[in-house]
């Protein structure tokens, strides 16, 4: 009988199974998968699971304190956030190229995360424990997709780079193993995890970090997510949110062009408006968003986030243009 209720009790007792007494580690990304893989393997060993954030400062208005604040009183897991915003800033000063800001945003999400794990080992290992397995979000389409073989140590983080060294040697944990993204939604609100994180639209890994075309600061990022504070907001009080795969909200930060605001003249950037339907992100058509969103958002976005002076809409299906500007 393939109720959530009886898949969320089933999964719990398998990970109960598999991790006995054990103790294990869980790296949160933000997104529906890794929280709700986290959830069953807390309620199946409680405090036995440490579960870590690595706040890339690339992250949408919000994102951290659901994490910290919603994900941590619905599930009541431990949680180490590691602030590494400055450190990814400092690494990806004066970047550009698209491919280079995700291979530096990979090497130094892996890197954070590492410095955390051994961090939490090493707290373990002066009690005496050990921690002998890795949590993680993997579903069913990620399965086939690899080939299918379940492992050991290897990291498949949310931006598919990388690994552990080899000295920390872990054994899996992937409740989602044969769950699909609209079965572990359900699951995930069985377990009592927030709609905000339960209902969340893709995000990817690098995050905002690859909606800045041209290079990333913080103000930059400040005024991104601001505009894409002010889109999210606007579509979901319109009901939109369903109809919407994603809306990719970008920043053409070395574009300006003229406008009039005010008492005069600015010379400010362009933002874009992506929103997307889609199936499963590999083909995409573009929403046709309702003029009268359009305009609430467009309106909202140049009064009030400053340096943008014009809101534009992409209107090209993928293919050819990917659902990310980068
Ligand atoms: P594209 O832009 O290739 O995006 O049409 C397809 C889907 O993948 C997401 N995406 C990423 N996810 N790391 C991720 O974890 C990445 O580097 C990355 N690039 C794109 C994108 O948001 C969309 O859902």
């Amino acid at each position: 009988d393939w109720t959530a209720a009886n898949i969320a009790d089933a999964l719990v007792a398998q990970v109960k199974q598999q991790i006995g007494d054990g103790r294990a580690i869980c790296g949160l990304s933000g997104g529906v998968d890794s929280a709700v893989a986290a959830a069953i393997v807390q309620r199946a060993i409680g405090d036995r699971l440490t579960c870590v954030f690595v706040d890339h400062g690339l992250m949408r208005a919000g994102e951290r304190v659901q994490v910290e604040k919603d994900f941590v009183s619905a599930t009541g897991a431990n949680l180490v956030v590691v602030d590494a915003s400055e450190k990814f800033l400092a690494e990806l000063d004066g970047v550009s190229d698209p491919e280079t800001k995700r291979k530096i945003i990979g090497r130094e999400f892996i890197r954070s995360f590492e410095g955390a794990v051994s961090e939490v080992l090493g707290e373990s290992a002066a009690h005496g424990e050990t921690v002998d397995f890795l949590v993680q979000g993997t579903l069913y389409p990620d399965v086939v997709e690899s080939g299918g073989g379940s492992g050991t140590a290897n990291i498949k983080s949310h931006h598919n780079v990388g690994g552990l060294p080899e000295d920390l040697q872990f054994e899996l944990v992937e409740p989602l193993r044969l769950l699909f993204k609209d079965e572990v939604r359900a699951v995930g609100r069985e377990l009592g995890l927030p709609e905000e994180i339960v209902g969340r639209q893709p995000f990817p890994g690098p995050g905002l970090g690859i909606r800045i075309i041209g290079a990333v600061t913080r103000e930059r990022l400040d005024i991104l997510r601001h505009a894409d504070a002010i889109a999210r907001e606007e579509l979901t009080a319109a009901g939109l949110d369903g109809q919407i795969w994603q809306c990719p909200v970008v920043l053409l930060a070395d574009v300006r062009s003229v406008g009039v605001q005010g008492d005069g003249r600015t010379y400010g950037h362009p933002i874009v408006l992506r929103p997307v339907s889609s199936e499963d992100a590999m083909t995409a058509d573009w929403t046709r968003l309702p003029y009268e969103v359009l305009e609430r958002i467009s309106t909202r976005i140049t009064n009030e986030v400053p340096d943008v002076n014009r809101v534009v809409l992409d209107v090209t299906s993928k293919p050819p243009g990917t659902i990310e500007w980068e």
